[in-house]
């Protein structure tokens, strides 16, 4: 059964790159946490928006424009703070226990793949930097269907790489939506919700929650 795992916010911490980028531009210190989630809404929109409108531009280029909108809303003028956010966003660290669990997940002999929004180039930079990427026996991008998640033909792309039922898949992700659109398809989820939020009014909602992966591979075993 392939474990499948959402990269970004599941894996990799998305507010790293803000967080970190306060070392070299303590400008941000007040601001940060707010600058970042504004940053990841746009991201997300922008991917919802360009697939609805069939308008398909790869997640790099929609994450530097998200971005580039969002320093302009905190009035921020600063060439070289952007260039400090997207190489801290090309190499975002993952969450503490990741590599940890993953090295246990393939120990006991699970196929792991990641299913994500992430351009190749940009997941192969990424999951190479966090370490993470010898764990992994396949890197599946929405890339070549040129749209977004939660468009079903992206959680389709796991079944015939892995020539399987959905029910056959057990999936990971901390964003709510993915994890609606994942169930809607027939997978098995576990909401990974390291944010502690709410779920909302999306139909398919999750089999499992955890706070994070640790708790997540606990939960394997009353999955199965
Ligand atoms: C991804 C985004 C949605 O990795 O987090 O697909």
């Amino acid at each position: 059964m392939p474990l499948v795992f959402d990269v970004y916010g599941t894996l990799l911490d998305v507010d790293a790159a803000a967080r970190q980028a306060l070392k070299t531009h303590p400008q941000l210190e007040a601001i940060w946490p707010q600058l970042s989630a504004r940053w990841r809404e746009r991201q997300l929109s922008y991917s919802w928006l360009r697939s609805l409108m069939q308008d398909y531009k790869p997640f790099w280029q929609i994450t530097c424009d998200a971005l580039d909108v969002t320093l302009e809303e905190f009035d921020i003028n600063d060439d070289a703070m952007r260039q400090t956010l997207l190489d801290l966003y090309l190499h975002l660290s993952s969450f503490d226990e990741v590599p940890d669990v993953l090295a246990r997940l393939k120990s006991e002999g699970h196929p792991l793949a990641v299913l994500s929004n992430g351009d190749p180039q940009m997941l192969n930079t990424a999951l190479q930097s966090a370490g993470i990427k010898g764990l992994l026996d396949g890197i599946l991008s929405v890339d070549s269907l040129q749209c977004y998640k939660p468009d079903p033909k992206v959680y389709s792309m796991v079944t015939d790489q892995y020539d399987c039922q959905p029910q056959d898949v057990l999936f990971f992700s901390s964003n709510n939506w993915d994890i609606a659109g994942a169930r809607q398809f027939g997978f098995r989820t576990i909401w990974v919700n390291r944010g502690q939020k709410i779920w909302d009014k999306l139909s398919s909602p999750p089999q499992q929650e955890v706070t994070n992966l640790t708790a997540a591979v606990d939960a394997l075993n009353t999955a199965r």
